[in-house]
């Protein structure tokens, strides 16, 4: 599978360069510079010990043709425009994986937040409706996504209006070495993407090391108690 990484020459750009490619596809790493681009293919395989024609350079543009998903994975300041460079060079086949958060890149504690309410929204928008935007990969570290060889800290949320794209997108992110839970339509994204700003202020405040979400069930042992043994029964 080809895969396209738009603003693939970042941290997170990397880390899901990385997965891709741990998955034994072909991660296209896009960038508005080639040249930038092409340094990270060459870097890339031997920081992450995978096989180096796994890894393609690309601009954003060149990067999205022929890709059968295309990761946006570019500040919150860069988001509209980016969307709107590649937008003629998209198609409505493509599975749109958007990762951007609400962080400001000047101040990672800071938020910017988009007219459109969330990100996943503003990708949305900004393609139109006959799109397969899903948001996805928004609470997980790029450290985590590069140490591909362990055992994952955390859970992928995933949300959009698309429901096919959405349980496709959730049977790659398994062979990408993680759990995905769909939390519903775009409007659950405000929520997911919040949770990028809770996560950096846990590893500022508490020096949590790229902390990530992981939801569990009850442990063995515990007891769920019926309703009726503690509350006033409803008449
Ligand atoms: N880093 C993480 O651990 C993490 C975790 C969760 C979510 N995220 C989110 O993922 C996104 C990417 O994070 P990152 O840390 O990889 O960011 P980054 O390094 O600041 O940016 C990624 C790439 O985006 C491109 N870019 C930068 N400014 C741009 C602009 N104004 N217009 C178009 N492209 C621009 C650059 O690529 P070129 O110069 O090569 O075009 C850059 O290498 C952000 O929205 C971030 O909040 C990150």
């Amino acid at each position: 599978m080809r895969c396209a990484v738009v603003g693939g020459t970042g941290w997170q750009g990397a880390g899901i360069a990385t997965r891709i490619a741990a998955a034994g596809w072909t991660a296209v790493i896009g960038s508005r510079d080639l040249e930038k681009a092409k340094i990270l293919q060459e870097n890339l395989p031997p920081f992450v010990g995978l096989p180096a024609e796994r890894f393609e350079a690309a601009t954003n543009v060149d990067a999205v043709k022929d890709a059968e998903v295309v990761f946006i994975t570019v500040p919150s300041t860069g988001h509209r425009a980016v969307l709107q460079s590649i937008k003629d060079h998209l198609d409505d086949e493509q599975i749109i994986v958007d990762v951007t958060a609400p962080v400001d890149p000047e101040n990672h504690l800071s938020e910017i937040w988009p007219e459109d309410g969330s990100y996943t929204a503003e990708a949305q928008e900004v393609l139109g409706d006959e799109f397969l935007v899903v948001g996805a990969f928004k609470n997980v570290s790029a450290t985590m996504l590069l140490n591909h060889t362990m055992p994952p800290n955390c859970d992928i949320l995933i949300c959009g209006d698309d429901l096919e794209a959405k349980h496709q997108l959730q049977l790659w992110i398994k062979q990408m070495g993680f759990q995905a839970y769909d939390i519903g339509k775009v409007d659950a994204a405000p929520t997911m993407e919040g949770l990028t700003k809770l996560l950096i202020f846990l590893n500022y405040a508490y020096h949590l090391n790229q902390p990530g979400i992981k939801f569990q069930e009850l442990s063995p042992g515990m007891q769920i108690l019926p309703d009726d043994d503690l509350f006033v029964k409803k008449s």
